[in-house]
């Protein structure tokens, strides 16, 4: 099958393969629109069954981050990387060297930071080599570092939009959430979801992020191959994607899903099957916006901690703006959320457009 041919090319504005034998590298970086701004999204590290599922993978990734940056309402559009590993290969200092050459050769098209798979400090290499990165630590009250937290708190904030809208209650308090993965993200979603009172079921296929979860939370442990179906009034998907599909949903028990984990659903039509089932779908790359618009600002470079606060807590008034059009409407909140979003980008954007940073503007 050509690229152009490619079920999810969607008009790509350039899709870039790169390989450094002397470090193993070997990446793909899908750059989908620049239309809003430079092309922001994270870097994932995976171990792919074959090259056309990374293919497939980063082209799926890269228009949803051109997609979330619109609704986000951020001068950025939307780009993704991800790097192939090979089986049980360690990570080096050299891998991320080579793939900090290597964004640093798209000269700012392609702004990356981190995503499954990769930290702070792989990161921090990173920017040895280019200015074109984000999700690093600042100094002083600067907006900066581990997005992860970022993006919890708009997954928390986001399910209380949802459990009002589906369930009508205005309090977590003894709602049960079902969270499929604790690792960055999950881990910090389920502490907050504890202090307001919900109750947790988690899943999750590495035994050490469920050693971690319990250091912390109380919480009853489900097999990964049952947490999608457990008796919960919320699931919320926060592990890998495409766990929403024709299999899954019709038995799906909750009510509301709504997690942090990208492209969530297979396809389209699973936005329908979830409607047809009565089930509340809160739009990925709505509610898990947070993570991107800490690094957004501080890519930029004007923000402090709370402001990126308080536009994550903006997240919850997108959510109940696309229920609401999807209730009165009669359709998905994806095909809501997707037109909002491919409208926003039609229109440029709000106009404020970031030029491209000097080297000492980024602080690693
Ligand atoms: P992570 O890699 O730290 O955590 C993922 C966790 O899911 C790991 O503990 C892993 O063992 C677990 N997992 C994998 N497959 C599983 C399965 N089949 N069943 C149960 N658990 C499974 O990743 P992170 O950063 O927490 O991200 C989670 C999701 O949220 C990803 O889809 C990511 O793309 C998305 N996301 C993350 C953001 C961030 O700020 N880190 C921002 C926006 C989206």
């Amino acid at each position: 099958m050509g690229i152009f041919n490619h079920p999810e090319f969607d008009h790509h504005d350039s899709i870039n393969y790169f390989e450094d034998p002397a470090s193993g590298l070997k990446a793909i970086i899908a750059v989908h629109s620049t239309a809003l701004g430079p092309a922001a999204g994270g870097c994932r590290r995976w171990t792919y069954a074959s090259e056309d599922a990374a293919l497939t993978d980063v082209l799926r990734l890269s228009r949803g981050m051109t997609y979330k940056n619109a609704v986000a309402g951020l001068p950025f559009g939307g780009g993704k990387s991800v790097i192939l590993a090979a089986e049980y290969a360690p990570k080096s200092r050299a891998l991320f060297e080579a793939f900090g050459r290597v964004v640093d050769s798209l000269q700012g098209r392609y702004i990356t930071a981190e995503d499954v798979g990769i930290s702070v400090d792989d990161m921090r290499i990173v920017r040895g080599e280019t200015p074109f990165v984000s999700g690093l630590p600042q100094s002083g009250s600067g907006a900066g570092g581990d997005p992860s937290p970022w993006t919890a708190l708009g997954v928390f904030r986001g399910i209380e939009a949802a459990v009002a809208a589906r369930l009508g209650k205005d309090s977590l308090a003894g709602v049960t959430v079902a969270v499929q993965g604790v690792g960055h993200v999950g881990l910090q979603l389920c502490t907050l979801l504890h202090e307001a009172g919900a109750r947790l079921r988690v899943a999750d296929v590495n035994r050490d992020s469920l050693r971690c979860l319990h250091a912390q939370v109380p919480a009853e442990v489900v097999a990964p191959r049952d947490i999608l179906f457990s008796n919960a009034d919320v699931l919320a998907p926060c592990a890998l994607g495409n766990v929403l599909n024709s299999e899954t949903i019709p038995r799906i028990r909750a009510k509301v899903v709504a997690g942090a984990a990208n492209n969530q659903l297979a396809s389209a039509a699973d936005g329908a099957r979830l409607t047809e089932r009565g089930i509340l779908y809160a739009p990925d790359y709505v509610i898990n916006a947070g993570g991107v618009i800490s690094v957004a600002r501080e890519y930029l470079g004007n923000s402090t901690e709370e402001e990126v606060r308080s536009e994550v807590c903006r997240i919850p008034d997108r959510l109940q703006q696309i229920f609401a059009d999807a209730e009165s409407s009669l359709r998905p909140t994806n095909e809501v959320a997707d037109e909002l979003a491919r409208r926003i980008v039609a229109q440029g954007g709000n106009g404020a457009r970031p030029g491209k940073p000097t080297a000492g503007r980024l602080i690693a």
